[in-house]
């Protein structure tokens, strides 16, 4: 009998099994203790889209509860410009009291210590008081809080501002314990840095989530595959590391598209095409779609010889390339520069050390031939 799909392609959906991350949950376990032992030294996940930021931020609330640290999860939703970075706080002090449940823990009254209509200093204030309280109320000796989707306050950034003053004010390290675990797009962390000198200094843990490696990827497919039913062949498991380059999303999706077309439990070469296909279709709807919309007729141009040419590309080579040779054409050679690092800028392509243009993604490359 063949159980259901294991696998979890939806931003959010905690994988069924959690793969690699070794170095990032020893760093969480020696930051756990030493919040204890010390001062809470608080930490910032950066990572891109469908990285796996939300999933280990899930995964760190488990292990801290597992040692006795209540732990909550809150995740941000999206501010715009009008809204005042008061309410933000709010939403947080909301979450917090939800996700923190305790039997004598008053929440109504801890959530009248905020006043809607209060300026910004205010928010600074309340946010200490609220904090000082709660922890009154907590009976513990370490609570995490674990603030998902920073790069939502991005519209009101000195959210991020109140937040580290209130965190480095004296009467909170010295009366409370509580250690803040922020998650956000490395870009959006970059701005809020820019605009907010200080944040940078105070939040200077920083932990980077990157792709799975190659062997990792092969024993989360193998575990999730486990007791299914369902078996993928050895080179199936190995295209899945070498279209997706490890990227826990990617890898989800195509699994469960390889998953859906077993055959008597068996997945191999036949399935790849359709997999593959379908795969691509659908991080164009989530992804692809909008970040190549962002490059015009001309950078698209460019776009699809580095997907064609399978390797980094200099400005030289691109040249050359419109010079003389198949692909020689009318095209503005002079502007060529200005094309790639517009490009660049919008984040459609990279460059790698030696400063060659790039398109690190293979499935962004795959999605280029196949649909623009
Ligand atoms: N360590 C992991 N092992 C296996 N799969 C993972 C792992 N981490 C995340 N995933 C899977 O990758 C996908 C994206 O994970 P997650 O939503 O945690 O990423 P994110 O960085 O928060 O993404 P978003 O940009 O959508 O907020 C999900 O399908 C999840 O199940
Ligand atoms: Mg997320």
């Amino acid at each position: 009998m063949i159980k259901s799909n294991p696998f979890t392609p939806q931003s959010g959906w905690e994988p069924r099994v959690f793969g690699g991350r070794e170095e990032a949950i020893s760093l969480f376990g020696s930051n756990l203790e030493s919040a204890v032992s010390i001062r809470p030294n608080h930490l910032v996940i950066l990572g891109e889209w469908g990285i796996g930021k939300t999933s280990l931020l899930k995964q760190f609330k488990r292990i801290s509860q597992s040692k006795g640290n209540p732990a909550c999860f809150c995740a941000i939703s999206k501010f715009t410009k009008r809204d005042r970075p008061l309410e933000a706080v709010y939403l947080i002090a909301e979450e917090m009291l939800m996700g923190f449940p305790g039997a004598d823990i008053d929440s109504e009254g801890l959530l009248k210590l905020f006043s809607r209509h209060k300026s910004l200093s205010q928010a600074q204030t309340q946010f200490t008081r609220f904090l000082l309280e709660l922890w009154r109320k907590l009976d513990a000796k370490l609570a995490i809080v674990l603030l998902d989707d920073l790069q939502n306050l991005l519209p009101i950034s000195n959210t991020i501002d109140i937040l580290r003053a209130v965190l480095s004010k004296e009467e909170i390290v010295r009366n409370t314990r509580f250690l803040f675990v922020l998650s956000s797009t490395p870009s959006s962390w970059s701005m809020f840095i820019d605009k907010h000198d200080p944040v940078g200094r105070f939040f200077r843990k920083r932990l980077v989530v990157e792709n799975l490696t190659n062997e990792e990827v092969k024993t989360t497919v193998e575990k999730t595959l486990k007791d299914t039913g369902v078996v993928f062949d050895a080179d199936i498991k190995e295209k899945i590391y070498n279209y997706t380059g490890g990227h826990p999303y990617e890898v989800q999706l195509l699994s469960s598209h390889l998953y859906d077309s077993q055959i008597e439990g068996m997945v191999d070469a036949s399935a790849w095409d359709a997999a593959l296909l379908n795969t691509l279709k659908e991080l164009g709807k989530d992804y692809f779609t909008s970040l190549l919309a962002k490059a015009s007729d001309r950078e698209r141009d460019l776009l699809k010889i580095l997907a064609e040419e399978k390797k980094p590309l200099s400005i030289t080579d691109f040249r050359n390339m419109m010079i003389v040779g198949r692909r020689a054409r009318k095209f503005p050679i002079a502007n060529i520069k200005n094309f790639l690092y517009r490009l660049e800028e919008k984040g459609i392509i990279a460059r790698n050390i030696s400063g060659n243009f790039d398109i690190p993604d293979r499935m962004f490359r795959e999605f280029i031939l196949k649909f623009s």
